[in-house]
């Protein structure tokens, strides 16, 4: 990814911990980092290099907002890379779950991803090149009970990733989804305890595969869904 310019959405969450300095590995290159939290920017500040630090815009954003992706994006100077790593887990029984929840679920992993790839693909569209990476679940092939919202938002996903990848045949653009089952993140620590933490999936394995996935060498992977499932 030398000389790219890449966004990383969710660059600071649980995941974003371990993707973003695996994409920072892969430079020199630029990358965008929307935020909402300035704590998780501090987090993340404190964990990377001065020179690593240079190479990262963090930019006050709200995804769900369709002005606020376009000028975060506008304000790119290319998107060679778009890593879309937002979206939520939520639980409940279908016949209980109230529908501004689910709403809120479908805003979060669907809507986001619908949003950043648009814009994105706007801007790749202009120069002819890109890599788009979106995160679905293991929910979203397989799914369970009490994640209807979660698992029909990821199916979602992983729809919306297809489309654009046959959207773009023929272009030097590609769409790829990574299905993750449980990844160590510290808030899975802190609501599961760590006791199988060593199953789940290290977020800097699953970022080698999403570096994969938005390198040139790619360039043959359209609309693939990707299981990352670890030993869970
Ligand atoms: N953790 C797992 O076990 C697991 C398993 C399968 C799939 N996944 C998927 O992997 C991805 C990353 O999960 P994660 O565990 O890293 O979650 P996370 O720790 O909650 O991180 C999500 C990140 O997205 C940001 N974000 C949320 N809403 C936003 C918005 N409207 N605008 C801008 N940024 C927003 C969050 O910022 P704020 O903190 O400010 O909200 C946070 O930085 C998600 O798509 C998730 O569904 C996770």
């Amino acid at each position: 990814m030398r000389g790219k310019h890449v966004l990383v959405t969710g660059g600071t969450g649980g995941l974003g911990l371990g993707v973003t300095p695996k994409v920072l590995a892969r430079g020199p290159m630029s990358i965008t980092i929307p935020y909402r939290s300035a704590q998780e920017v501090e987090r993340m500040r404190g964990m990377l290099s001065p020179s690593d630090l240079a190479r990262v815009r963090f930019v006050s954003a709200d995804l769900t907002e369709e002005t606020s992706v376009e000028e975060m994006i506008n304000g790119m100077e290319r998107v060679d890379a778009c890593i879309h790593l937002v979206g939520g887990f939520s639980m409940g029984k279908v016949h209980e779950y109230p529908l501004d929840k689910w709403q809120k679920d479908f805003r979060l992993n669907l809507e986001t991803t619908f949003l950043v790839c648009k814009h994105s693909l706007r801007r790749m569209l202009e120069t002819g090149y890109g890599r788009i990476v979106t995160v679905g679940s293991r929910g979203a092939v397989l799914p369970g009970a009490q994640l209807a919202a979660y698992c029909a938002s990821k199916a979602g996903v992983v729809a919306l990733t297809q489309a654009i990848a046959d959207e773009t045949k023929g272009t030097n653009i590609t769409a790829n989804v990574v299905l993750p089952s449980v990844i160590d993140t510290p808030a899975n620590r802190a609501a599961m305890g760590a006791e199988n933490a060593n199953q789940w999936v290290k977020a800097e394995s699953l970022g080698e595969v999403i570096c994969f996935l938005a390198s040139d060498e790619a360039k043959d992977m359209r609309g693939a869904a990707v299981p990352v499932y670890g030993n869970v």
